[in-house]
């Protein structure tokens, strides 16, 4: 097994005995989740997803892909939230967040439709001046403002740049199979489409096309990392909480949740991981913050973070604990070179590799931070590549789906999204919310 999670440094935090007694709940939690009885169950897709995944679908986006790679300098991803973070995670994991700026065969990819800043949607499109252009757009619902507003912009462009008949060929839409504004009018632009299943929400689809079409023009290997979310389903296919990780991770959170800890802080050692990271807060904070409850989802990169957030960490409120992603093996290969002057004093590591630096970095850190009171629970990969990102992916989204169950919310909606559209759809004048925005406006003056 190529994930597995070390509990030494939850040592004097959480004992042994605490995870068996609650295994009980565990348990019953896995069994809505497999049974399909519990809230949300309309949306339990991803959990067969790795074996049962449309192959024909499979086929067509990694036919496109080849195409898009023949056919574009640069890919436009638009979407937000779960509609772009999957993706935009898997990239960085397995290649690079330097992806776009290194040699490749492949064409550079940026996301956008993800805000509603001006500026970062005019950086972008300066990077496509003069450049051959295709656009993914992804929205399950097809009306989401920001992805809504950023494709108006880039048709105009690709349909300015390459007429009608030329836009078409580069515009790939990923929505609902049969639902929604973005479907009828990819159906009657004929665009090539591509499915959200109904099955899965945004959170959940990094491996469906959603995520499966920019990670393939990145030139990601496909099938390896389905392969990767397939063994961690059958690695976590057991109720058993002596053996099964996954449901020790969840049930980790729970204790450390019920002794007061309200912020857990994913961390990692790579870079490459920042994306994944802000995948797995979203996963996290839009699956469980609901009915006033649940641990607050946070990240760092260490160690550029120990020099900022560390000192808080250490020894600020004690209200946190870190999940910490180790990887065992470095994707690269790096020696510190000897200097015969040793102006650093640092000649100890002449010769060292620093993947071996940054994992004593890591070990001390585990040290300091269980010393200061924080506890730790480690989830050691031996690589950073396609077949673990599938498998991580896996291990998270069954250990949330289990832990949003016992805390009592359905970890498949999100209801608190919609209060910020609401405002700010009344604020812009949208026909509908007239009342509304008169009060909001009496809550101005
Ligand atoms: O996880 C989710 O369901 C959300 O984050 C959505 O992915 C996000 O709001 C974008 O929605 P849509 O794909 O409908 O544009």
């Amino acid at each position: 097994m190529s994930v597995k999670l070390n509990e030494k440094f939850l040592t004097g935090f959480v004992a042994p005995e605490e995870v068996t007694k609650i295994s009980h709940l565990t348990g019953a939690a896995f069994d809505v989740v497999k049974s399909k009885s519990g809230a949300g169950s309309d949306f339990l897709g991803w959990v067969d997803l790795p074996v049962n995944y449309d192959k024909e679908e499979f086929a067509r986006i990694k036919a496109a892909a080849e195409k898009i790679k023949g056919m574009c300098d640069v890919f436009v991803v638009i979407g937000i939230g779960g509609s772009y973070l999957g993706a935009r995670a898997a990239i960085e994991f397995c290649k690079s967040p330097l992806y776009n700026n290194l040699a490749k065969d492949t064409p550079e990819i940026y996301f956008a439709g993800n805000t509603i800043s001006s500026s970062a949607l005019a950086d972008v499109l300066r990077l496509c001046e003069g450049r051959n252009v295709c656009v993914n757009v992804i929205s399950k619902s097809g009306t989401t403002t920001e992805p809504a507003v950023t494709f108006r912009i880039f048709r105009e462009l690709l349909e300015k740049k390459y007429g009608e008949e030329g836009a078409r060929e580069r515009i790939f839409v990923t929505t609902d199979r049969a639902r929604g504004k973005l479907k009828e009018f990819s159906t009657e632009k004929g665009y090539e489409t591509f499915v959200v299943p109904d099955d899965i929400g945004g959170r959940y689809s990094v491996l469906t096309a959603v995520g499966l079409l920019p990670i393939a023009v990145a030139g990601i290997d496909l099938d390896t990392m389905m392969k990767g979310a397939a063994d961690a389903r059958e690695a976590y296919s057991c109720p058993c909480i002596e053996t099964n990780d996954c449901l020790r991770y969840a049930a980790l959170r729970n204790i450390m949740y019920n002794k007061g800890k309200s912020i857990e802080i994913l961390v990692s050692y790579e870079p490459a991981v920042q994306m994944f990271c802000e995948w797995w807060k979203q996963l996290y904070g839009e699956s469980e913050g609901k009915d006033n409850k649940a641990l607050y989802p946070s990240s760092v990169i260490f160690s550029t973070d120990l020099h900022s957030l560390g000192q808080y960490i250490q020894e600020g409120l004690r209200t946190m604990f870190e999940t910490v992603i180790d990887f065992k093996n470095s994707v690269d290969t790096v020696v510190i070179p000897d200097d015969p002057n040793n102006i650093d004093g640092l000649n100890f590591l002449s010769d060292k590799e620093l993947h071996d630096v940054n994992r004593m970095a890591m070990t001390g850190t585990l040290f300091a931070h269980n010393d200061g009171g924080v506890p730790n629970v480690v989830i050691e990969v031996d690589d950073r590549d396609e077949y673990n990102f599938g498998y991580l992916v896996y291990f998270f989204e069954m250990a949330c789906a289990v832990s949003g169950y016992m805390l009592g919310v359905n970890p498949f909606d999100q209801p608190g999204v919609e209060a910020y559209k609401k405002n700010m759809y009344a604020l812009l004048g949208k026909p509908g919310y007239e009342d509304h925005k008169a009060a909001l406006e009496a809550r101005m003056n």
